[in-house]
């Protein structure tokens, strides 16, 4: 009984709140966009849960156009799936809107990491993690990304089954580790490994304090983190030296006031980007063997641009370079169209911080908005066919504002050279010196919450 009358106070509350939000948006001339806000409270949440999120948005846009309002998990929201849309939000507006994380995620980050924040602070932690990751920063890495990705691979071969994704999660983790600390003492490799993927497993658990929950563990393995990175930024200020990677810049940096970044602030930036390096960057690489697998000509095509760097490096006894990279054509463009395909960040969040007009509508001030980047990445109109795996399609430049797997303004990706450079360098060792076979009926998606091949892609690799 009580149950049911609680169910009814949260249907008023909503009906009243939903009432007052649109008399005062029609008093001011404007009108809410069009959608559904589904159940009281719950809204569309099991809509969007109880089947393919795609299906849900793309279903959406169909029926109400670019921008449509709906309810998720209790969070009024507006959606938006054209181009424009989302330069509005994520670049040329984006002062009207904030990042919006749930507490309980930002807790196990750390709340002062780069993207829960905007203003003065945002712009000189971005300077510094941007800088750390440019083209000129990460060209140096190519032989310490190589030699992760010659030691990966090798792990796999033998016929035994792997899970790519989990592989490659270990492979991206080791790189993002290389890229913050340059070469660091393998016993706080191990203790940041072992205490970060706790974390990684309590972070989509219910949030709770109860003693031997997931969330728990992972609150706790991040207290040790912090002690961890403590220790470690301790050694390097009494060995005086000063390092050119993440952790040198952002302990070495001081504002026009001579303020330095606190520990805690500096812990809180460098788990954010461990923990925007690696799911992302391990899921487009299993999307990326998933798709080449299937297409045996244009992985016959990749590995003829491979083998001809293999043999120009003496069948590779000499490493990659830089140069090289870059001009790994028919790779990178592979790489992109894996980014649209798969859409490994299908939409980002945002809030409103005032009324926002957009179009003719209004996004109420606290409501939540979000880009779609899938939806623009797999509309026929900007990309033709778009369930096709078709590199050529990146033949020529993407429209501006059509291809955004990483993002587009204030917030955008910073480590995106990063991300590319260690995929090329990994296909390049996978496809000169591996065959693989991907194990039977592995269709379909799961959300990890990034979308990632059934069952991690499991497979097996053979040394050629
Ligand atoms: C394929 C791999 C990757 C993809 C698809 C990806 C995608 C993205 C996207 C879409 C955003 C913007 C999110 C938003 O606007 O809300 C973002 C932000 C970010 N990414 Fe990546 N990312 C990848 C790899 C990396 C790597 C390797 C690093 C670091 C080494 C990194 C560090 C970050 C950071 C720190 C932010 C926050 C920037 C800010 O708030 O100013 N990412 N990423």
């Amino acid at each position: 009984m009580l149950g049911y009358l609680f169910v009814c106070f949260l249907f008023f509350i909503s009906l009243v709140l939903l009432h007052i939000t649109k008399k005062r948006i029609s008093q001011q001339g404007s009108k809410l966009p069009p959608g559904s806000m589904g159940w009281p409270y719950v809204g569309e949440t099991l809509q969007l849960y109880s089947q393919d999120p795609n299906v849900f948005f793309a279903s959406k846009q169909k029926r109400y156009g670019e921008i449509f309002k709906t309810n998720i998990l209790g969070c009024p929201c507006v959606m938006l799936a054209s181009p424009a849309a989302a330069r509005f939000v994520l670049s040329t507006q984006a002062h009207l809107f904030k990042p919006t994380y749930p507490k309980s995620k930002e807790k196990l980050i750390g709340p002062s990491a780069l993207f829960y924040q905007q203003g003065e602070y945002h712009t000189r932690l971005r300077k510094l993690v941007q800088g750390a990751f440019m083209p000129e920063a990460i060209r140096k890495l190519v032989p310490d990304v190589e030699a992760a990705a010659i030691s990966s691979s090798e792990s796999w071969a033998g016929g035994h089954i792997v899970n790519t994704y989990n592989e490659m999660k270990k492979f991206s983790f080791d790189v993002a580790i290389l890229a913050i600390f340059g070469h660091l003492d393998n016993c706080y490799k191990g203790e940041l490994k072992k205490n970060y993927c706790i974390i990684d497993k309590g972070y989509n658990s219910f949030p709770t304090r109860l003693p031997g929950t997931r969330y728990r563990k992972a609150v706790l393995a991040r207290e040790r983190l912090s002690q961890i990175l403590v220790e470690i930024m301790c050694q390097r200020k009494e060995r005086k030296v000063v390092e050119k990677d993440l952790l040198g810049s952002l302990m070495n940096s001081q504002d026009e006031k001579g303020r330095i970044l606190t520990d805690e602030q500096i812990a809180d930036n460098i788990i954010g980007v461990v923990f925007a390096a690696q799911d992302t960057t391990a899921s487009a690489l299993a999307w990326l063997f998933k798709y080449l697998h299937e297409d045996k000509k244009l992985l016959e095509a990749v590995k003829a641009e491979q083998k001809a760097i293999f043999q120009a490096n003496n069948q590779g006894s000499r490493p990659l370079t830089w140069a090289q990279c870059r001009n790994m054509t028919l790779t990178k463009r592979v790489i992109s169209e894996t980014l649209r395909m798969a859409s490994i960040i299908s939409f980002t969040f945002r809030e409103a911080v005032t009324d926002v007009e957009y179009k003719g509508y209004v996004i109420p001030k606290g409501w939540k908005v979000m880009p779609l980047f899938r939806n623009i990445h797999h509309n026929p109109e900007l990309f033709p066919d778009p369930q096709k795996f078709n590199p050529s399609r990146f033949k020529v430049a993407p429209k501006p504002n059509t291809f955004l797997p990483f993002g587009n303004g204030v917030h955008s990706c910073p480590g995106n050279e990063l991300a590319k450079l260690e995929m090329l360098i990994l296909v390049h060792h996978l496809v000169t010196k591996f065959r693989w076979e991907v194990e039977r009926s592995q269709n379909g998606v799961q959300y990890c919450p990034f979308p990632v091949p059934h069952n991690g892609l499991p497979a097996r690799f053979w040394k050629e």
